[in-house]
């Protein structure tokens, strides 16, 4: 990576680079008092409770938070809503009937306009459809979905009948959609013919035949039916009994469905995210304190005007990023939003901003992967469009490296909007750490400060505070409402990954630095998770799937820096002795498409080396930090307590004959 600033920076306040800012933007800003924090510092029940009290209960809720069982929270848990008529029942008894939820465009070009109105009424058909195929409060529902408008009519259906989806982003594979719907235990599965990538149709519904004529488990299969929504045209089995067509069926359906509240801790979404070893982690959600939060930083953080704002969040909605900041938070602030189905290059790099220019999009949510790539392309693209509706930029994925800071608030940003630098994860639910624009003077390549209500620390590995200017891992003490409230079906992992270490506070599992004015900085994952294009992938996770290939012995993966991807997968691998097969490029090919098809096209490594040995502690322990620094070019680290010091020369001579 260009970036050598975060990290590294001298922390003297006057030193760092930073934006103030505007007069104007601060005068129109939702949140323009810094007493805000204070404020919700005082009473940060109190202050949540006012939150949940802007969205609609059915049973109006007394207790505010129950933390007497730590680390498992309750929040509002005596009061009931229903997440779905928050985000558009509440809207058209409002009188909004008639506003814009959805300009959607597909990649082909294809749009549709969809009001509130309109979006809730396909929602009740299909809420009135998944109950005659038995879907009921507590079941599970595994959507795997293109980024099209009926992706979100099937969670807000599913959510308004009290049951969870279980969103699977579409690139991931048979194997791994399989595992979730397992782990899950996902009666009915939403998909879709195909969807539209890069200028051709990718297949949906054959991977979803696959995965569910796989041996799984070894319980039996839960799902008993899958509702195929037609999208691409492509050519599909069907299998009679078990597979129905959504328009089909929706049609029959009445659009009359009354939504009934559901209690506050009812569960809303499963969402699965990598962690330290091979199996995924169902990452728990709950409905009252995610939706408040998620809704609360929607509009704070973005100074949503839903009156007047388009918005546009580039994420899918495989993501939690979709999931809060497309789905669940704009729908309850009533925002007008634009998805896109496709890739920014298709046909060509002037799509994002051509979208922008054409619906006049006034806050825009990316990730660095995203802006980096458009930067490599050059300015000269987006500077064909116009861009001035843009007034508020967001980052969000892993840190933005303050070279991609400058080149979005100066090209896309017009040197006026502000940029959010958002920190959070699967796990928090919604933004954590993030500037207030009307309010915090930006500093590119930081985070900078918790959201009013929200107990973020960077600590020593005792637990301690670390003093201003110092290094250490964040967490956080105090529950907040959009938590996780645990790892589906197992407690103990929900324990034992994010409460072991540090017994009373959240460890989340990255690094980080407060400067001198106490503005955070994140400093990557200090576990054996990489971030690559914002995406959370497990080193165990890829390294069991290259063993599993035939042809290998061992294997261990890093995540190397990249000038694009933030981080890319690097693989060494030791081939078994008697496979003779193939040649060392042979293989490296050979696996590199084993990975992507075993997880998904995100966890393709870039490269694959070949090797004899991997280096090893005198215990056995491979140790990636200095494959890491080999894959990276540079000088390897200690290598004294290896068990054979040559292993690593090898290594890196290997590594410079291929750059
Ligand atoms: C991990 C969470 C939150 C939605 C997208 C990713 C990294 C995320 C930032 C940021 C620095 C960031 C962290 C975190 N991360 N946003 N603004 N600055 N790092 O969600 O897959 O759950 O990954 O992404 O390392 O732990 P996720």
């Amino acid at each position: 990576m260009t970036d050598t600033t975060h990290g590294t920076i001298e922390s003297h306040s006057l030193e760092v680079e930073s934006y103030p800012p505007s007069a104007e933007f601060t005068a129109q800003a939702n949140l323009n008092d810094p007493a805000v924090y204070w404020q919700a510092a005082q009473d940060p029940e109190a202050y949540w409770a006012g939150r949940a009290r802007e969205l609609k209960w059915t049973k109006p809720f007394e207790e505010v938070l129950d933390w007497s069982n730590p680390p498992f929270a309750k929040w509002f848990a005596d009061g009931e809503l229903n997440v779905t008529a928050n985000c558009l029942d509440r809207h058209v008894a409002a009188g909004l009937g008639d506003r814009v939820a959805f300009y959607f465009e597909g990649e082909p070009g294809d749009t549709r306009t969809i009001t509130y109105g309109e979006l809730t009424h396909e929602v009740k058909q299909a809420a009135n459809m998944l109950t005659a195929l038995g879907v009921t409060a507590g079941d599970r529902v595994a959507i795997y979905m293109p980024m099209i408008p009926e992706t979100i009519v099937a969670m807000l259906a599913v959510a308004r009948l009290g049951a969870a989806h279980s969103v699977v982003f579409g690139g991931f594979s048979a194997e791994s959609l399989r595992a979730r719907i397992d782990d899950a235990r996902a009666e009915l599965v939403i998909t879709a013919d195909g969807g539209y990538r890069k200028g051709r149709v990718s297949a949906l519904k054959p991977t979803v035949d696959d995965a569910l004529a796989l041996a799984g488990d070894g319980q039996p299969l839960s799902v008993e039916k899958v509702l195929v929504v037609k999208r691409a045209g492509n050519d599909i089995e069907m299998q009679e009994g078990r597979d129905l067509w959504w328009h089909d069926e929706v049609a029959s359906y009445d659009g009359e469905h009354t939504a009934v509240g559901f209690p506050a801790e009812n569960p809303l979404f499963i969402l699965y995210t990598s962690g330290t070893t091979g199996k995924p982690k169902g990452i728990l959600h709950t409905s009252g304190g995610y939706l408040t939060q998620a809704a609360a930083t929607h509009r704070d953080v973005f100074d949503l005007k839903p009156e007047t704002d388009v918005y546009w969040c580039t994420a899918d909605i495989g993501w939690v990023t979709g999931h809060s900041y497309v789905v669940y938070g704009p729908l309850a602030n009533g925002a007008t939003q634009v998805i896109y189905e496709g890739t920014p290059d298709t046909p060509d790099w002037g799509r994002w901003w051509s979208l922008i220019e054409k619906y006049k999009i006034s806050i825009l949510y990316t990730a660095p992967t995203a802006i980096r790539a458009c930067m490599k392309v050059g300015r000269q693209v987006p500077e064909k469009y116009d861009l001035s509706a843009i007034r508020v930029l967001g980052s969000v994925g892993e840190p933005i490296n303050p070279e991609a800071w400058r080149w979005y608030h100066e090209v896309i940003g017009g040197g006026r909007a502000p940029i959010v630098d958002t920190w959070w994860q699967t796990e928090t639910g919604a933004i954590m750490i993030a500037p207030l624009p009307g309010l915090t003077r930006l500093k590119p390549g930081s985070a900078q400060v918790p959201q009013p209500g929200i107990d973020v620390n960077v600590v020593d590995d005792q637990g301690g505070r670390v003093d201003r200017g110092q290094g250490g891992l964040l967490t956080i003490r105090r529950p907040w409402p959009s938590m996780v409230r645990t790892i589906w079906g197992d407690d103990a992992r929900f324990i034992d990954t994010y409460w072991a270490k540090f017994g009373d506070q959240y460890f989340a599992g990255d690094g980080a630095r407060v400067d001198e004015d106490g503005d955070v900085w994140l400093l990557g994952r200090v576990d054996d998770v990489m971030n690559v294009s914002g995406h959370r992938l497990s080193t165990a996770e890829i390294e069991s799937a290259l063993v599993e290939h035939n042809a290998v012995a061992e294997a261990a993966v890093v995540g190397a820096d990249d000038e694009t991807t933030g981080q890319a997968v690097v693989a060494f691998v030791i081939l078994k002795s008697q496979q003779t097969l193939l040649s060392e490029e042979e293989a490296e090919a050979a696996l590199k498409k084993h990975v992507a098809s075993a997880i998904g096209a995100i966890a393709r490594p870039r490269q694959v080396f070949v090797v004899n040995e991997l280096p090893k502690t005198r215990s056995g322990k491979i140790m990636r930090r200095l494959l890491k620094d080999a894959a990276e070019g540079k000088e390897i680290g200690d290598t004294t307590t290896l068990a054979d010091t040559s292993v690593m020369q090898t290594i890196s001579q290997r590594m410079r004959a291929e750059r």
